[in-house]
């Protein structure tokens, strides 16, 4: 099969799995981190776990770059960096950074966040590597402009709350506490609303359907654990603030 069939397939494999995602966890939690439980086979250190299942998130589009790109354009070297300053940071940087890392994340856990990764970065290579085009003043177009704004906000709000839950830990403890600051004012869960918005932004800043097909995977894959720590929260904590939302301040 050429890679542009490849494409097609991977790209409504992706709609389809976010819909099917999206629909069983609101039944299953995925059994890591406060809902980590027995029943999911081997385990390892959810650093290493971290670190290997976003590696293809990594690593595709480097690939696609060298092989495939015109090294010269502009805007794919700035497409390049801008994933990559998501990416790298959060194989290389991130799993050693956050709390928790010696908790046990289940292999079979790391073996589907792999195959999604390997998947939506073909998706995202090959569409903005090999199949669309963009002439150099795309950077200066409106487009470019707002989504990378929004990316670079998402990016900031994941960060920061990312950051905010790793203080609330000494090096070695495991306990849960309410997390306050930043957005934490208005949602429960700030990163992953960073995180969705962060690729709303490439969506738009890279005008393409594969971008939506990854935001429509992120949205199903956060939006029913946004919930489910939500109401963690509130069974956990009798002094939760009662005026926070899930996930989208105010409404929900
Ligand atoms: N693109 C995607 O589809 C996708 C999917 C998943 C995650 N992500 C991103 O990956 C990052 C991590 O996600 P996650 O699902 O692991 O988030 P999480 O379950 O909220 O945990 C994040 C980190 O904070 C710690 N933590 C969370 N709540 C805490 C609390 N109340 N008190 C003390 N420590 C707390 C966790 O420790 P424990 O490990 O001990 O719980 C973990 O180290 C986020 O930025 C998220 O947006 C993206």
């Amino acid at each position: 099969m050429e890679l542009a069939q490849w494409y097609t397939l991977l790209l409504r494999a992706e709609f389809i799995l976010a819909i099917l995602t999206f629909v069983s966890l609101f039944f299953i939690s995925a059994p890591y981190g406060r809902f980590e439980r027995k029943g999911w086979g081997i385990t390892l250190p959810a650093k290493y776990a971290w670190m290997i299942m976003e590696s293809p998130a990594m690593l595709i589009p480097l690939y696609f770059f060298f092989a495939f790109a015109d090294k010269q354009q502009l805007v794919l070297i700035l497409f390049l960096l801008i994933w990559q300053f998501h990416y790298a940071h959060r194989t290389l940087i991130y799993p050693f950074q956050k709390s928790g890392g010696n908790r046990p994340f289940p292999l079979a856990l790391v073996g589907m966040a792999i195959a999604f990764n390997c998947m939506n970065g073909v998706v995202i290579s090959y569409s903005v590597f090999v199949k669309n085009t963009y002439a150099t003043d795309w950077l200066f177009q409106w487009p470019f402009v707002l989504g990378l704004s929004i990316f670079l906000l998402g990016y900031w709000i994941n960060k920061r709350s990312d950051s905010i839950l790793k203080n609330l830990r000494a090096p070695t403890e495991t306990t849960y506490k309410i997390p306050y600051g930043g957005l934490f004012k208005w949602v429960s869960n700030p990163h992953y609303l960073g995180e969705i918005l962060g690729w709303c932004g490439w969506a738009i800043l890279t005008w393409s359907v594969a971008g939506w097909a990854f935001v429509a995977y992120t949205f199903a894959n956060l939006a029913p654990r946004a919930l489910a720590h939500h109401q963690w929260y509130k069974a956990n904590f009798e002094d939760y603030p009662s005026n926070r939302k899930a996930l989208i301040p105010f409404i929900w």
